[in-house]
């Protein structure tokens, strides 16, 4: 038996955000593979498309929606769309990752409207996405909500690993990252005694190309592996989902190969 087998999520509803992203779709992959029925939703088409199609040939059950989640009103449609076609949502992974043009610019550097567009739409929407999804789980008496962190919400940055590169890891996305571990404890208590849990994840980095000065660095930090796989954290992901999980309620769950020790 794979561990992936051992989750069971069979049947369960669950909704993807950022559902074209490299975690948002080996969350899908994994999912769909593990038996679960999936609402995609991304803004990117054709990324989206090819998902779909991918796992639309194995399972029958996958409903995909493109659409731009950057405003109450999108949250609502996405509700609306989801309830008409599978009638309710067990659980819900917020894995979309908007960033404004500026995203990353240095300190010195970055520019007051990018600052407030990162912090709206990385951290307001994750609260806008939350209050909506919360409130189906109370009328339908339970479910569960992932959201993602980051590393860099739990523990400042290694600066040193972006010396003589063009990366860095900007101030406001470890605001962003520590809002999101916060949000996933107050979420979780205030709905107490409704069968409802929220939890987050916070991976250490995803290897994506980064160039290789930077990804020796980052490997020194580490104990076993270095960058992560996305699969590395679409199985914590699942097992927070999964019954076996039941006992972990507003906890920030780190998948980090020990970079945050
Ligand atoms: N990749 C990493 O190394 C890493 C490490 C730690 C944490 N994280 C976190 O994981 C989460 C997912 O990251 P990822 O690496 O999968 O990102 P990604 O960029 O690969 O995927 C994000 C997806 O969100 C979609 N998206 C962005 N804005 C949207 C919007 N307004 N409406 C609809 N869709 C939108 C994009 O099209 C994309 O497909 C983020 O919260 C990120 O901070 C990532």
């Amino acid at each position: 038996m794979t561990s992936a087998n051992y989750y069971n999520i069979k049947d369960k509803t669950i909704l993807i955000t950022g559902a074209a992203g490299l975690i948002g779709s080996s969350v899908a992959k994994e999912a769909s593979d593990l038996g679960a029925k999936l609402i995609l939703t991304d803004f990117n088409k054709d990324k989206l498309d090819k998902i779909s199609e991918e796992l639309s040939a194995k399972n029958k059950e996958i409903y995909s929606l493109e659409i731009n989640l950057s405003s109450q009103s999108a949250i609502e449609l996405l509700m609306k769309r989801s309830l008409a076609k599978f009638k309710k949502i067990d659980s819900a992974i917020y894995c979309q990752y908007p960033k404004s043009k500026g995203f990353g610019d240095s300190f010195e550097d970055f520019e007051e409207h990018n600052l407030y567009q990162d912090l709206n739409l990385q951290l307001g929407m994750a609260i806008l996405f939350s209050r909506k999804i919360m409130m189906q789980f109370d009328i339908q008496g339970y479910g569960d909500l992932i959201h993602i962190s980051s590393i860099q919400g739990v523990q400042s940055p290694k600066f040193r690993h972006y010396e003589n590169t063009t990366m860095s890891s900007p101030i406001e996305y470890s605001a962003i990252k520590s809002g999101i571990i916060s949000i996933t404890k107050w979420l979780a208590k205030y709905h107490k005694n409704k069968n409802i849990r929220v939890n987050c994840v916070s991976p250490g980095g995803i290897e994506n190309n980064q160039i290789e000065k930077f990804q020796k660095k980052y490997r020194e930090d580490c104990t076993n592996i270095g960058m992560l796989s996305p699969r590395d954290i679409s199985s914590a992901i699942l097992f927070l989902l999964s019954p076996e999980a039941k006992a972990i309620n507003g906890h920030n769950f780190i998948v980090d190969d020990g970079w945050t020790l």
